[in-house]
């Protein structure tokens, strides 16, 4: 018996030592996090069902991370092709290791994928108001493979999502998606929200920042309200090459600020930045 537990507390110790999280330990981001979390997985036919399996387990291993419990992270499920299917709903009560092993279980349904479908799904089924706590955050994550049938549709649902307070990050793998139009669903800052992998097998490469980032969602709070009724596409356009470094500089960081007011993720709100000379950094709409 001695033995027995010697070896378990060596084990422990070699873990720790070699930095590998022991499984099913909750990351420090996630300790005591409460979160409503929802995460839909393209299960259509231009996903090989190899590559479903392991977008299942990346998510099975991003729960590994969570604090799960009815007062912490609760996570729902749900997957798309042609239709919307709830797996998980958000209201289970299931412990960590059940759950991580019923992602594993989720229906690979085949035929056409329609994010539009899966964004739908999401909101009415996995994430609705009649089931979020509130003032938790409440997190979104779709992973997919291509481009949308129905770009509108798409991005009506994502901002009809992101009105209901839902911070939404989108991952695409294979050189197959529109990486414009998963940027563009994403919440904001964009870069935070969206990822990106070029094959399902390096999707482990964003474990940490995915994971680390999703657990710093707070409460939804929108930063600005212009824009929030009218649709607006603004343009700023300045000469850098006249203005010189530090007063390029310093439009650009008041660009920032009032870029921030806007109320961007009402889908509303479009800016774009015009330097003339410097047309590398030049921001177009809709990134
Ligand atoms: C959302 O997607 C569904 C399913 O494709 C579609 O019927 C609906 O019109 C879309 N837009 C909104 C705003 O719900
Ligand atoms: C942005 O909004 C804040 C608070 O409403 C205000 O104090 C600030 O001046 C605004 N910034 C710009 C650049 O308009």
């Amino acid at each position: 018996m001695l033995g027995l537990s010697s070896a378990i507390v060596l084990l422990i110790l070699v873990c720790s030592c070699l930095g590998v999280p022991v499984p099913g330990q909750t990351t420090e981001g996630w300790k005591d996090k409460k979160a409503d979390v929802c995460i839909v997985v393209d299960a259509s036919s231009s996903v090989w069902e190899r590559d479903f399996t392991t977008m299942l387990q990346f998510v099975s291993s991003l729960v590994s991370d969570m604090d799960i419990g009815p007062s912490t992270t609760r996570v729902g499920v749900g997957v798309f092709a042609d239709r919307f299917t709830l797996h998980i709903p958000i209201t289970n009560n299931l412990p960590k290791e059940t759950l991580r092993s019923e992602i594993l279980n989720a229906p690979y349904l085949k035929g056409d994928g329609y994010l539009s479908r899966g964004l739908h799904g999401l909101r009415e089924k996995c994430l609705p108001k009649s089931l979020v706590r509130l003032n938790v955050p409440l997190i979104a994550v779709v992973f997919t493979d291509g481009p949308s049938r129905h770009k509108q549709l798409s991005a009506d649902n994502a901002t009809l999502i992101k009105e209901n307070m839902i911070s939404l990050f989108t991952v695409g793998a294979t050189t197959l998606v529109d990486r414009n139009e998963l940027l563009s669903l994403a919440s904001d800052p964009k870069k935070e929200f969206n990822y990106y992998v070029d094959e399902f097998r390096h999707l482990s490469d964003i474990h940490t920042k995915l994971s680390t980032r999703m657990s710093q969602v707070q409460i939804y709070q929108e930063h600005g309200t212009c824009g929030r009724n009218v649709k607006a596409d603004t343009f700023f356009v300045f000469n850098e090459a006249a203005l010189g470094r530090t007063d390029s500089q310093n439009i650009k960081i008041f660009i920032g600020s009032v870029v921030n007011n806007f109320s961007m993720n009402s889908g509303n709100m479009r800016a774009s930045v015009i330097t003339k000379s410097c047309l590398r950094e030049d921001i177009e709409f809709g990134q």
